[in-house]
Formats: structure tokens, C-alpha cells, sequence
């Protein structure tokens, strides 16, 4: 198969670059809104341009990486992240092709108290979370073939995310407040691209939305105390907090469990504990 994968300078499109050497049968075309080694320019915005590229390269099947990830921008650049998020998808979406697209815990309000299923119904609270609901309804209209993956709390040695940031303050200061009342499940952007393989590799196609996370939950404080014990950070003192100290810009879920129960039925695997991955991505930091 010839495969798009867009959004490639991202913590997901670098851990599908790496894993795609794993799957060497098909071939890969990298795309970015900004180039890099390896990586052409493509803006998912642009339907002319992804029209062309599909077109040009016999594009079989677009994963799609690409996405407005900052939470807080977001609320303040609604036409921006709506057309990433949302727009975009049609553009996608209306290839004739399969797409698989990437979702997020956000498209729930976080008020429940026990893990969300797909069916559950959906309300987000942030212009990230409508955005990315939005997109998922307009892909779906589009690309009924479409299979969209709900992932959370992403993290990976590429990029910028929340292990690299208190590896970091955790040498910088002594003392640190972490909220431990949003309950969520760190994810390896390196299982969330193992998910993607083994929904391409799947001898059947099964379209529709399924939740991958890694498994079991925690707190951003839990998740902290595991970062720092690994990166044998002793120095630094770890205070949990409650949100309401913190201060979020933006509201923030207090519990975006997602149940897997459908992705592991429907393609027959296990997936990893959460701290069997913070331990395998800490390995390569
Ligand atoms: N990060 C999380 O905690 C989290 C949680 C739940 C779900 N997700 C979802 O998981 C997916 C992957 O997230 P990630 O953390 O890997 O994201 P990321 O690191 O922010 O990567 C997204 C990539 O898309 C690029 N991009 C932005 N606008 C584009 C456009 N118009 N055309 C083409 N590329 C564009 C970005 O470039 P620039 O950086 O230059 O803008 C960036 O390289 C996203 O769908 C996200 O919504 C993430």
C-alpha cells in the first residue's frame, strides 16, 4: 500500500516513522505544514494540495497525525484549530479512500466516574475537545470507511509533552505541585503507533471509533512520582495539589478513563501497562 502519513514532525508521526522500518511491505510518504529530513510539505487545510498529493503518489490510505494540539491556544484561536481539527477532516475524509485519524479523551466533559466507552455520549468542554468532536463527525460523513482511534495524556521521546517537562523542573526545583484529582492514562505515542499498525494490518477492516490508551490509570502526580524515580531524580520534593491551585487556563477533564474493551476485542491484542511503556520510552531520553 502506498500510505500518507501527515503531521510527521509530530510526537505520533515521528513514533509512526520509526515503527513503519517494522513494516517495511508498504511505502511511506511523511508529511508536515513545515518540511524536515525526510518529511514533504503538506497542510492537511489545503484541499487542492491534498487532492494533488493523493493523487500523484496512488495514495492507498492517509493516517492522520496532523492536528491543533495546544489546549490553551486553542481557546483563543477557535478559526485556527476548527480548521485543523475540524475542516481538514473533510478534506481528508472525501479521498475515496480509508483514513485512519486520531481523537481524544477531550470530547468527553470528564465528570464521569467510571471508564468511557465509545458509545458513551460525548461533551466537550474546551474549543480543543469541539474541535476534535467536530472533526471526528465530519471524517465519519465523509469516510463512513473511516477508523478514528480516542487516545489521552500522550507523551514520547519526540517533541515537547509533560515527561520531558517535569524531567526537566524536576532538576530545576526542589519542591513541585502536581494536581492529583485528573485521573487519566499516561500513553506512549509508541503504542498509540503500534494501535495504528495493528488496525492496518488487521486481515479484516474494521471502520468505526475505538479508545487506545495504555493500560491502567493515575494521577499527574502518580504519573510524576513514576517519571522522576526513573530518571532517578531524588532532589525534588513532589507536593500533590488539587486543580483549583493550579489555576488551568482552561478547564481540564478530573476523569477521562477510556474503556478499551473494543479495540482489544475487535483486534484480538493486549496492550501495555502504563508504566511498562513511561519505562521503555525513558530508556531512549
Ligand atoms: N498530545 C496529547 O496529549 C494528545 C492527547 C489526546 C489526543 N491527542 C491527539 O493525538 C494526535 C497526535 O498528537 P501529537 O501529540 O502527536 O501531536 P503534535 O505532536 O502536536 O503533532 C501534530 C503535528 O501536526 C502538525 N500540523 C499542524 N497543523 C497542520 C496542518 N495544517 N497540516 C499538516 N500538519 C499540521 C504540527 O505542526 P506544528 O507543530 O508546526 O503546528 C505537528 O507537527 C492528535 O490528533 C491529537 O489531537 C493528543
Amino acid at each position: 500500500m502506498n500510505i500518507l502519513i501527515t503531521g510527521s514532525n509530530g510526537q505520533l508521526g515521528n513514533e509512526m516513522r520509526v515503527m513503519s522500518a517494522a513494516h517495511p511491505k508498504h511505502n511511506y510518504f511523511f508529511t508536515d505544514v513545515v518540511d524536515s529530513e525526510g518529511v514533504q510539505v503538506l497542510d492537511i487545510t489545503d484541499k487542492a494540495a491534498v487532492s494533488a498529493f493523493v493523487q500523484d503518489h496512488a495514495i492507498d490510505l492517509i493516517i492522520n497525525c496532523a492536528a491543533y494540539t495546544n489546549v490553551d491556544k486553542a481557546e483563543e484561536d477557535e478559526v485556527t484549530a476548527m480548521k485543523i481539527n475540524a475542516e481538514a477532516l473533510s478534506v481528508l475524509g472525501s479521498q475515496g479512500i480509508r483514513v485512519i485519524h486520531i481523537s481524544t479523551d477531550y470530547v468527553f466533559s470528564g465528570d464521569e466516574h467510571i471508564p468511557c466507552r465509545e458509545s458513551d455520549p460525548v461533551a466537550p468542554r474546551t474549543i480543543y475537545g469541539i474541535t476534535k468532536y467536530e472533526g471526528e463527525k465530519r471524517l465519519l460523513a465523509s469516510c463512513p470507511e473511516a477508523v478514528i482511534l480516542r487516545t489521552a495524556w500522550l507523551y514520547s521521546s519526540f517533541g515537547n509533552n509533560f515527561v520531558k517537562t517535569m524531567m526537566r523542573l524536576g532538576k530545576e526545583r526542589k519542591e513541585l505541585g502536581v494536581v492529583f484529582d485528573q485521573i487519566g492514562t499516561p500513553t506512549y505515542a509508541a503504542d498509540l503507533a503500534w494501535a495504528v499498525f495493528t488496525v492496518v494490518e488487521a486481515p479484516v477492516w474494521h471502520p468505526g471509533i475505538y479508545h487506545f490508551t495504555n493500560e491502567g490509570v493515575c494521577s499527574w502526580y502518580d504519573f510524576t512520582i513514576a517519571i522522576l524515580a526513573l530518571a532517578n531524580i531524588t532532589e525534588c520534593q513532589v507536593r500533590p495539589i488539587l486543580s483549583e491551585e493550579y489555576q488551568y487556563k482552561t478547564p481540564r477533564p478530573h476523569y477521562s478513563v477510556l474503556d478499551k474493551s473494543k479495540f482489544k476485542k475487535t483486534f484480538g491484542v493486549a496492550i501495555p501497562y502504563w508504566m511498562d511503556g513511561l519505562h521503555r520510552c525513558m530508556q531512549k531520553l
